[in-house]
């Protein structure tokens, strides 16, 4: 792959796709000038209004430019994300789940290379920019007689240490397990919209409630709650009052 940078037919896209999957090796063998060439490559490719295209492709190659970290492409990346922030709705949505999948890692400072399976795969490499953590393992618990089929629902989520829970339900989402939810980005932090296609609801007085099991409600929103090795933790369809939507 190495031998190959600098001829993307796919542009951008592969580029910074090619970039990410190098950070996920650089400890094994010398791909820093082929790192390089992957961003000079994106560089050269800037619109005048300090995107790279689409929100798809500028989000790919954001997280190109934090694979490779770079305190030069720091003020670069903000214009990106300006630019980017102006595509997001009114309610903190993207036009589409798959630009949003993308948006979402480069607003964490993340990149599809801190995603374990990318770097895995293959190689024992350190996976990512950041400081890996230890894989963790833990359960999300869905409880609400509105869920179908069933009335509770869990899902084994393996992640690294130091993964937020919202982050670690996109991954869940991702792995095609059949969980899905959406969220809302709030001054206060990510909000948690709707599981399962089972949404909160102001007319109704309910929303999802978050628990770490037993019964200790979360203090924090999913983008700031790091979960432990074997938590569980409980969505809870609740109404403002607390008592289970029945
Ligand atoms: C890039 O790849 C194309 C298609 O494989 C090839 O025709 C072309 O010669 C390559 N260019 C360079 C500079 O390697
Ligand atoms: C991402 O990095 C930028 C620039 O270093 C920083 O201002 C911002 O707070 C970081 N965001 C998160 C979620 O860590
Ligand atoms: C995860 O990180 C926390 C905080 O750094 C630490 O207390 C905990 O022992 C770690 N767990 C594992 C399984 O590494």
């Amino acid at each position: 792959m190495a031998n190959d940078a600098g001829n993307y037919t796919f542009g951008i896209d592969e580029a910074a796709m090619s970039v990410i999957a190098l950070s996920c090796v650089r400890n094994q063998a010398d791909v820093t000038s082929a790192m390089d060439l992957g961003v000079k490559y994106i560089l050269n490719k800037k619109k005048n209004d300090g995107s790279f295209g689409n929100e798809y492709t500028t989000s790919l190659a954001l997280q190109a430019f934090d694979a490779v970290s770079h305190p030069d492409l720091t003020g670069l990346k903000k214009n990106a994300i300006s630019v980017l922030l102006k595509a997001m709705g009114e309610d903190g949505s993207f036009q589409s789940i798959s630009a949003a999948t993308h948006v979402m890692p480069v607003l964490a400072n993340k990149t599809y290379a801190d995603i374990r399976v990318i770097c895995r795969k293959g190689t024992s490499a350190p996976m990512s920019t950041t400081t890996p953590g230890q894989p963790i393992s833990f359960t999300i618990t869905l409880q609400s007689t509105r869920l179908s089929p069933g009335t509770t629902r869990r899902f084994t989520v393996t992640t690294n240490n130091g993964t937020s829970l919202y982050y670690a339900m996109r991954e869940l989402e991702a792995g095609e397990v059949g969980f899905s939810f959406t969220s809302r980005q709030t001054s206060w932090g990510v909000s948690i919209t709707s599981l399962m296609g089972v949404a909160s609801s102001s007319k109704e007085r309910i929303y999802w409630q978050m628990l770490q099991s037993p019964s200790s409600p979360l203090t924090t929103t999913a983008d700031k709650f790091y979960p432990n090795d074997g938590d569980d933790i409980i969505f809870r369809l609740v109404t403002y009052e607390g008592t289970l939507v029945g």
